[in-house]
C-alpha cells in the first residue's frame, strides 16, 4: 500500500497514544498486560487502514484484539479510525507499529490465540517468494508466538498466493481445518467482517479465498 507521507504524522501518532503499544519490552511481556480483562489475544497482522480489527474488536468484546502494520502512516489512519468512535470505542483494541518479522520482539512465546493475514501482498515475482506472509520462514515465526493448537486465519483474492500458503502449511506440518474458494458464498460468510481490500475487490466482482489452519 504506497501512500503520500502523512502530514503531521508523528504528531497523529501521538494523539492516538492511549490504544498504541509503542515500543517492544524486552524480554517480550505478555499482551494481556494492554488490557483491562484477560481474554484471548487475536493478532492481524498487516492491518492497513483497520476495518477488519475495528469491526472485530466491537462484535467480538470477549477477546483481545491486536492489529499489527509496518507502515506508520497507514497504521496512523487506522488509530484514527479507532480513536474516532471515541464514545463506543472497545476498550479490547490495540495497535502497534511493526513488522512481521520482528513479531517475537512483541509477542512471548505461545502468548496469541489467533492470527489474521487479511490480503496480504502476494509478491507475484518468484525471487519475492520469501516476502510472502505466508512463507514457510513466517508460519516458524507465528508457531513461536502462537498458542499450541492456535489457529491462523487467511483472507486474499490472490489465487497464487493461496495455492502457495496451501502448500507453505502442507511443508511445515500444518492442518487446513477449513477452505474455501469463495467465501462471500461459503457458510462463514454470515460472521465475516470485510477489509478494506475486500470490499474493494469483491466490489470488482473477484472471488475471495479463504483458509483455517490450526498449529
Ligand atoms: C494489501 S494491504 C491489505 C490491508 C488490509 N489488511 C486490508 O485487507 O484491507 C497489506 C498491508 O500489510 C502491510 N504489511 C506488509 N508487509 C508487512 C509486514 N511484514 N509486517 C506488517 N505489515 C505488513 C502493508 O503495509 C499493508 O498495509
Amino acid at each position: 500500500m504506497r501512500m503520500r507521507r502523512k502530514k503531521h504524522g508523528a504528531e497523529r501518532i501521538a494523539a492516538c497514544a492511549e490504544i498504541l503499544i509503542e515500543q517492544p519490552q524486552i524480554p517480550a511481556i505478555s499482551p494481556q498486560s494492554y488490557f483491562s480483562k484477560e481474554q484471548p489475544i487475536h493478532l492481524e497482522i498487516g492491518c492497513g487502514k483497520g476495518d477488519f480489527a475495528v469491526g472485530m474488536a466491537a462484535k467480538y468484546p470477549d477477546c483481545n484484539w491486536i492489529a499489527m502494520e509496518r507502515v506508520s502512516d497507514v497504521a496512523c489512519l487506522a488509530l484514527e479510525k479507532a480513536m474516532i468512535a471515541k464514545d463506543t470505542r472497545p476498550d479490547n483494541l490495540r495497535f502497534l507499529i511493526g513488522d512481521a518479522r520482528n513479531v517475537a520482539e512483541w509477542f512471548p512465546t505461545h502468548s496469541v490465540d489467533c492470527l489474521y493475514l487479511n490480503f496480504s501482498d502476494p509478491w507475484p515475482k518468484k525471487g519475492y517468494a520469501k516476502r510472502r506472509l505466508t512463507h514457510k520462514d513466517f508460519l516458524e515465526l507465528y508457531r513461536n508466538v502462537l498458542t499450541p493448537g492456535g489457529m491462523l486465519k487467511l483472507k486474499t483474492d490472490n489465487e497464487g498466493l493461496f495455492d502457495f500458503s496451501l502448500e507453505q502449511f502442507e511443508l511445515c506440518g500444518l492442518t487446513v481445518e477449513w477452505q474455501t474458494r469463495d467465501l462471500h458464498a461459503s457458510e462463514k460468510n454470515a460472521d465475516n467482517i470485510m477489509t478494506e481490500y475486500e470490499r474493494n475487490f469483491s466490489e470488482k466482482g473477484q472471488v475471495i479465498y479463504s483458509a483455517w489452519v490450526r498449529f
